[in-house]
């Protein structure tokens, strides 16, 4: 469900038309939508609301500061890999206490800012990372609040490059360790234990892998708890998929609430969930130009003035999004390879797809993108961060301007001896 649709032909953002904000702000850029983002957290929170679970927002799908201002005054927590991510967090208005801290390797000062900042926990992913974050909160006579991310080995997710619970995978700590590391944890002064983490992928289509997975931590918590070792808390990471096109139709959160509480409820433990994709993936669309059309031996290339760097999910996954024409004139159809001016082949959006016949000038709109779009951006070929622009019923504002020229290489120093 999103608030993208067509009025007398044309593409509106809730009630702000699309071809207008192009006009204002210049293409390419993002849009998101108010009342989509609310809508998409409200649904999750809804399918707990009976459990007192924690939804903590994953910062990394989109990580815009009024994006989070939203999704916070949505009472939504947060989910945070980085220092930077933390901090923008905090600054968006998510209390500490409902602030989670993931990632494979959390750096000394990291540490340091989530212990400053009182988060709810730190999720540990190996032993010298649980051995760093013990030492670190003992010298300030604290214990740090952790759970240990558990590898379940199991496959899920739609793309090899976002499937993180299998073993070969970087993530988490090995099944076969998880008990001998949870009884070294519960015995050091800077660590309390509170409870098991685990996250197998993103973008997962069916219930089958989430519910094998979530099977197997209950009776990890099971074996925990016969050591000795309290466990409170059970955070089942993100990972529910999103539809991007006709035919895709994921998991309603109802129907994972329903399951997961089947696994779970004999635990009585306090859920916490980390999604990312299903708050944002749906409520944002990546506005372009068509530069030029043009026809080669074998096909018919639509240039775009969005790239790769602009939204890299296609090129790094191989990744499928609509693409819908701004305004929809019932031209007839023809095939194209929809590229972007980036000097790479990887630089493609879609190849062969059918759409109504464009010409340069022409708008497009790259649905589905408001997760892993913006935040993955780069400013690969001296291209500037495009704009951001939030939607909210018939208003509009830019929360990232595109930078200027001198803005993009403020940074940047030439040493004297060059001079
Ligand atoms: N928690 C952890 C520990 C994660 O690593 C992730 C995503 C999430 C939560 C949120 O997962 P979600 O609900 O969004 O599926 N850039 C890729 C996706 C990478 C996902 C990384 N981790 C893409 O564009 O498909």
């Amino acid at each position: 469900m999103h608030h993208f649709q067509y009025r007398d032909g044309y593409l509106f953002a809730e009630d702000v038309d699309i071809t207008a904000l192009a006009d204002e702000i210049g293409t390419p850029f993002y849009v998101y939508s108010e009342a989509t983002l609310r809508r998409h957290i409200r649904v999750f929170q809804k399918a707990f609301a009976s459990s007192n679970a924690l939804v903590a927002y994953a910062v990394k799908a989109n990580s815009n500061l009024a994006v989070l201002k939203v999704l916070a005054s949505e009472g939504a927590g947060a989910d945070v890999v980085s220092g930077g991510e933390l901090q923008r967090a905090l600054k968006a208005g998510v209390a500490p206490e409902k602030i989670v801290f993931s990632g494979v390797a959390k750096t000394a000062d990291e540490i340091n800012a989530a212990l400053d900042a009182g988060i709810y926990q730190l999720n540990v992913e190996s032993e010298p990372e649980l051995e760093r974050i013990a030492q670190i909160a003992q010298a300030r006579g604290i214990a740090a609040p952790i759970a240990l991310r558990v590898n379940p080995d199991i496959a899920a997710g739609g793309h090899e490059k976002i499937s993180t619970g299998k073993s070969e995978d970087k993530f988490g700590i090995a099944w076969s360790d998880a008990r001998a590391l949870y009884a070294k944890a519960g015995a050091m002064p800077g660590i309390s234990v509170k409870g098991v983490d685990v996250h197998i992928g993103s973008q997962i289509a069916d219930l089958a892998p989430f519910e094998a997975a979530f099977q197997k931590v209950t009776t990890l918590i099971a074996d925990l708890r016969a050591d000795g070792c309290a466990i409170e808390r059970l955070d089942l990471g993100g990972g529910l998929g999103i539809s991007y096109g006709e035919g895709e139709a994921p998991p309603h959160p109802d129907a994972y609430a329903r399951m997961i509480r089947r696994v779970t409820e004999p635990l009585d433990v306090r859920l916490i969930f980390e999604p990312g994709r299903m708050i944002a993936g749906n409520a944002g669309i990546l506005v372009s130009r068509v530069i030029y059309v043009k026809v080669g031996e074998k096909r018919r290339f639509l240039i775009i003035d969005a790239g790769m760097n602009d939204l890299m999910r296609p090129a790094l996954y191989d990744a499928w999004h609509d693409i819908w024409p701004v305004a929809n004139r019932d031209a007839p159809t023809t095939i194209y390879d929809v590229v972007g001016p980036v000097c790479e082949s990887s630089d493609c959006f879609a190849k062969e797809r059918t759409l109504p016949e464009l010409r340069d000038g022409d708008l497009i709109a790259i649905m589905s993108a408001g997760a892993y779009g913006a935040s993955q951006t780069s400013e690969y070929n001296s291209r500037p961060l495009i704009p951001e622009v939030l939607v909210s019923g018939d208003a509009h504002a830019i929360i990232r301007k595109r930078p200027s020229f001198d803005e993009m290489i403020a940074g940047e120093v030439t040493p004297a001896w060059l001079d």
